[in-house]
């Protein structure tokens, strides 16, 4: 399988050559002309017309800037060379702390050198706090003004519209969502709630990959003292739940915030299904002195998951997952 896909990767757009005849020029230019042309587009990135599959490049909590600046720059550096990548996902958690006016500038800049086209969610740290800690030193969250500016700077800063929406990629459906309630770290309102049940309700054919800063409840063993808690998994957790389960389209549910790094007992294991048919992908954080991304391609019946280590410059094999949207199927035969 591997070597399939592998093969399938390595296939590159073959240029066209174009008839020169009735051409004017001496073909002792027309030759050289011709081979710089045919260097030219060997040298652009696959087209994605003739590749099978979407590239989807997920970066975890950046924490811009943060720790290991140099380590997360060579993170763009590596993904800027990839030739096949479509999107780029930041899952949250692009600011280091509070998402101030000056954290901000700071992770403009730092995403201004990614020539990918890029599609970040907001995390906590984004859009939850008050610019200022408190006389302990502590955040604080921010009343609905103070995080409805925190919203319009993650709006501005990355020239989005709306806070949450989607997109069709490829026969699959992209839903990107965002925390704006202060009850927990990552709760969406009941009005997101309401929107991503009729968007999920208006597309039920789609298979749907759900971009959301926290995971799913349960899809994690309880390796510290956070997971698994209110303010660690996606809220509010009952609702989502329900939308889930009313829609067995959404087969993969992508999320950062619990900094959850290869190594630790549950990244790929089965407990990362939830309710027998959504499975979340966890992402590690960027803030740290050995980085790890996970890529989605995305093919027409299948999703592979890739985890890439960018210390050893190297794909872990061990870790690589095939995921197919079979739950499409028993949602087309409940619905005839
Ligand atoms: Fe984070």
């Amino acid at each position: 399988m591997i070597r399939k896909i592998n093969r399938t990767f390595l296939s590159i757009a073959s240029p066209r050559r174009s008839s020169p005849r009735g051409s004017l020029l001496p073909l002792g230019r027309v030759v050289p002309l011709l081979l710089s042309l045919l260097l030219l587009l060997a040298a652009l990135p696959a087209a994605t017309a003739e590749r099978a599959y979407r590239h989807l490049v997920i970066l975890g909590d950046p924490h811009i800037p943060g720790q290991y600046l140099d380590t997360k720059e060579q993170v763009i550096r590596t993904v800027n060379s990839w030739p096949d990548v479509d999107m780029v996902v930041a899952v949250g958690d692009l600011c280091e702390d509070l998402g101030t006016v000056g954290e901000y500038e700071t992770v403009k800049h730092f995403f201004g050198r990614l020539k990918k086209p890029f599609l970040p969610i907001p995390g906590n740290h984004d859009v939850v706090y008050r610019d200022e800690l408190n006389v302990k030193g502590r955040r604080i969250r921010g009343d609905d003004a103070a995080r409805e500016e925190k919203r319009r700077r993650f709006r501005e800063a990355f020239g989005q519209r709306a806070d949450y929406h989607s997109r069709k990629m490829d026969g699959y459906l992209l839903v990107f969502l965002a925390p704006e309630r202060p009850e927990h770290l990552a709760e969406m309102s009941y009005r997101q709630v309401a929107w991503l049940r009729s968007e999920l309700k208006k597309h039920r054919r789609l298979p749907t990959i759900v971009f959301f800063h926290a995971p799913l409840r349960g899809t994690l063993p309880d390796y510290n003292f956070r997971v698994n808690t209110p303010n660690y998994i996606a809220q509010p957790a009952d609702r989502i739940h329900e939308v889930l389960m009313e829609n067995p389209q959404v087969f993969l549910w992508v999320s950062g915030h619990t900094h959850t790094v290869p190594f630790r007992d549950g990244f790929a294991s089965p407990i990362n299904t939830y309710g027998k048919r959504v499975t979340n992908i966890h992402n590690p954080d960027l803030n740290r002195a050995r980085i790890w991304t996970n890529s989605l391609y995305l093919f027409p019946d299948r999703v592979v998951v890739r985890t890439y280590d960018h210390g050893k410059g190297a794909w872990l094999t061990e870790f690589e997952r095939i995921i197919r949207p079979e739950c499409l199927g028993e949602a087309e035969r409940r619905r005839n």
